[in-house]
C-alpha cells in the first residue's frame, strides 16, 4: 500500500504559463514528486468562468501539459489530467453546491476581483468545483499559492459541513503554501502578483518566450522609485520592485539575499537586471526547448493524458459513488 500522502492541485489554462506558476507552482511539484501520491490537474471547466477562445483554450491546454512534463513532472510518477475528462469533477461539483452557502460564496475575494464583466453562475460557485476537484481524491495537501487559501477554507468548511451531516466522507485538506518563490510579483507593478492573465505583457515571463524577450522585460522592470541609490539591497517595504528581482534571482541561482547583496555590491540596478535575465533565461532554456519536443509529438501528449484520465476517474469515482450512496441517490 501507498503510505504516502496525496497532494492535489490545479492551474486553470486561461494564460500561457508564467515565471511565476514555475517558481511558486511546479518546481516545488517537482521537488515533491517521490514524496507524495500527487494528482496535478488542468482545470479547462474553471477557464470557462471567463470567456474563452475556443483555439487557444485546446492550444493552452496541451502547451499546459508539455510543460508540466517539460518542468519535470514525470506522468509515470505524479497523475497529470485534464479537468473536463473526468466528469466526477461535473458531478460531486453539482452535489456540492448544495452544500455551499450564498454568504459564503459572496464573500470570495476573488469573486468579488473578477466580477466587472460577465458575471456568469459559474463565476459565482467556482469555489463548489475547486472543493470538488480536490475533496475526490482526498488529499491531504493542496499546494497553492496565498490567493488560493481562501477558496481552500471554503473547501474545508463545505467538507466538513459535509462529514458532520453523513459521517466521514471526506478527508479534511490542508492548504500548502510554499515558503520559497510562493509570490513571484510583476516586474512592472512589483506591488501585484505575476499573473497569466495580467493586461501589461511587459509585467510577466512566459515558460516559452525567447532569451530576447525575456532579456528585454527583464532590462526594463521595475526597481524602485527612488533609483539615486541604485543598491541591490534587500527591502521588500521600501524596495518591493529590487526584493522581487533578488527573489527570481535566489530562485533560478540558489543563492541567498545576502550572498546577492554581496555579489551586486556597487554595482547598480543595470547590471543586477541584466544578470536576473541572463539567469531565467539558463533555467528556461531547457524547459523551453523539451516543450516544444514534447508538443510536436501529439501522440505521446494524448497517450499521456489518457492515462492520467483513467488513474483520476479510478480514485475520482470512488469518492462519488460514496457520496451518492450516502446522499440517498439510487444506485444503478
Ligand atoms: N482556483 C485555482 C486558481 O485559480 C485553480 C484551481 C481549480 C485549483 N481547482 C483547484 C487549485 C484545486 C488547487 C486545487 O489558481
Amino acid at each position: 500500500m501507498d503510505e504516502r500522502k496525496t497532494m492535489f492541485s490545479g492551474i486553470q489554462p486561461s494564460g500561457d504559463l508564467t515565471l511565476g506558476s514555475y517558481m511558486g507552482a511546479i518546481r516545488n511539484w517537482v521537488d515533491m514528486i517521490d514524496d507524495y501520491n500527487a494528482y496535478y490537474c488542468i482545470v479547462d471547466m474553471h477557464a470557462i468562468t471567463v470567456r474563452q477562445v475556443p483555439a487557444d483554450l485546446r492550444r493552452r491546454t496541451m502547451e499546459q501539459l508539455a510543460q508540466y512534463i517539460a518542468c519535470g513532472l514525470d506522468p509515470h510518477k505524479v497523475t497529470l489530467f485534464v479537468q473536463s475528462h473526468v466528469p466526477a469533477h461535473a458531478e460531486l461539483g453539482w452535489v456540492l453546491n448544495c452544500y455551499t452557502m450564498f454568504g459564503e460564496l459572496s464573500r470570495m475575494t476573488q469573486f468579488k476581483d473578477k466580477s466587472a464583466e460577465n458575471i456568469n453562475g459559474g463565476l459565482f460557485t467556482y469555489p463548489a468545483l475547486m472543493a470538488a476537484d480536490i475533496l475526490l481524491y482526498q488529499p491531504d495537501y493542496i499546494p497553492v499559492g496565498s490567493d488560493q487559501k481562501q477558496h481552500v477554507e471554503l473547501c474545508r468548511d463545505v467538507a466538513t459541513r459535509f462529514n458532520n451531516i453523513y459521517g466521514d466522507v471526506f478527508t479534511i485538506p490542508q492548504a500548502y503554501i510554499p515558503r520559497v518563490g510562493a509570490r513571484i510579483m510583476s516586474l512592472t507593478d512589483p506591488t501585484s502578483k505575476m499573473s497569466k492573465s495580467d493586461k501589461d505583457p511587459n509585467g510577466c515571463v512566459h515558460l516559452l518566450e525567447t532569451p530576447e524577450e525575456i532579456m528585454r522585460k527583464f532590462k526594463r522592470a521595475v526597481t524602485d522609485s527612488d533609483t539615486s541609490e541604485n543598491c541591490v539591497r534587500y527591502d521588500p517595504a521600501e524596495k518591493p520592485g529590487v526584493a522581487n528581482l533578488m527573489q527570481i534571482y535566489s530562485c533560478a541561482t540558489g543563492e541567498s539575499f545576502d550572498e546577492i547583496e554581496k555579489e551586486f555590491l556597487g554595482r547598480g540596478y543595470g547590471a543586477f537586471k541584466t544578470a536576473v535575465g541572463e539567469a531565467v533565461v539558463e533555467q528556461l532554456r531547457p524547459i523551453r526547448e523539451e516543450t516544444k519536443r514534447i508538443l510536436a509529438d501529439k501522440a505521446y501528449l494524448e497517450s499521456v493524458y489518457r492515462m492520467g484520465a483513467e488513474k483520476a476517474a479510478a480514485t475520482a469515482n470512488k469518492t462519488l459513488r460514496k457520496v451518492y450512496k450516502k446522499l440517498g441517490f439510487v444506485a444503478r
